[in-house]
């Protein structure tokens, strides 16, 4: 059985006040088994990792540099993630990918620089609506995953996260149903398999695209879905802790 994980995506949504106030609500409510990651913007990591020191819940990045150090003005590193005691990473958001540019080629160089940091990348793929409704979903996921294991390799993916998230399902209100989701997750599980059956059982594929406490269980019930990435649900203590709740 693999271990559920659940991960707040904040995206660019903070102040110093609400920081404050979310995290506590998460470490008051959020309890074990389930591993939850927080990811606030990178200008709150420190003041993140202050509060959450002690606690359950582990803190991650929703982007990174590829590049060790030097000239990238406006770039965050891993090191500098490093000293923030972040343990994950989010690539490849379709934020990331349709507003900022980011091509398969840079994912899998974060991929393979954020393995090489000790860091967990937390891989997202998913389809346009356009995409879906041209039949195109298997083949765009393929390609997405299949970009970034044949540069970083599949031996790689032994400590990373996939999350699935349909484009057309994110901030939308339009969460895929369960089997939706199910049969892409159960695909991508396949097309990891191809390269190595034990690695591809033990990946955590997590599901993302408008989760909220009212459909987080049944989806989570699904046989290839291991927990969530919740942007929107996520700003809301008690909604997050109800979708936590859920994944155990
Ligand atoms: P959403 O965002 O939960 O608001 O749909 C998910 C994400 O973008 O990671």
């Amino acid at each position: 059985m693999r271990a559920k994980l659940v991960i707040a995506n904040w995206k660019m949504n903070a102040d110093k006040a609400m920081l404050a106030k979310l995290l506590a609500g998460y470490v008051a409510a959020i309890k074990p088994p389930v591993k939850a990651v927080a990811c606030p913007p990178a200008p709150y990591l420190a003041q993140a990792q202050q509060q959450l020191e002690g606690s359950a819940i582990a803190l991650g990045a929703q982007n990174v540099s590829q590049f060790e150090k030097g000239a990238y003005t406006g770039e965050i590193s891993l090191s500098m993630l490093q000293d923030l005691g972040c343990e994950y990473v989010i690539l490849g958001h379709s934020e990331r990918r349709s507003l900022f540019g980011e091509q398969d080629t840079d994912i899998a160089e974060k991929f393979v620089a954020t393995i090489a940091a000790g860091l967990t990348p937390v891989l997202c793929v998913g389809e346009t609506r356009e995409q879906r409704q041209a039949g195109e979903t298997d083949s765009v996921v393929s390609s997405q995953l299949d970009a970034v294991v044949n540069v970083a390799g599949i031996k790689s993916f032994e400590k990373a996260v996939v999350a699935y998230e349909p484009v057309w399902a994110i901030g939308t209100g339009d969460t895929a149903t369960p089997e939706q989701a199910q049969q892409v997750h159960k695909l991508l599980r396949e097309k990891l398999a191809e390269s190595d059956a034990d690695i591809a059982q033990r990946v955590p594929l997590l599901y993302g695209g408008s989760v909220n406490a009212e459909n987080a269980e049944e989806l989570f019930a699904m046989t290839d879905i291991d927990g969530g990435l919740v942007g929107g649900a996520s700003l809301d203590a008690s909604a997050f802790a109800a979708i936590c709740a859920a994944a155990n």
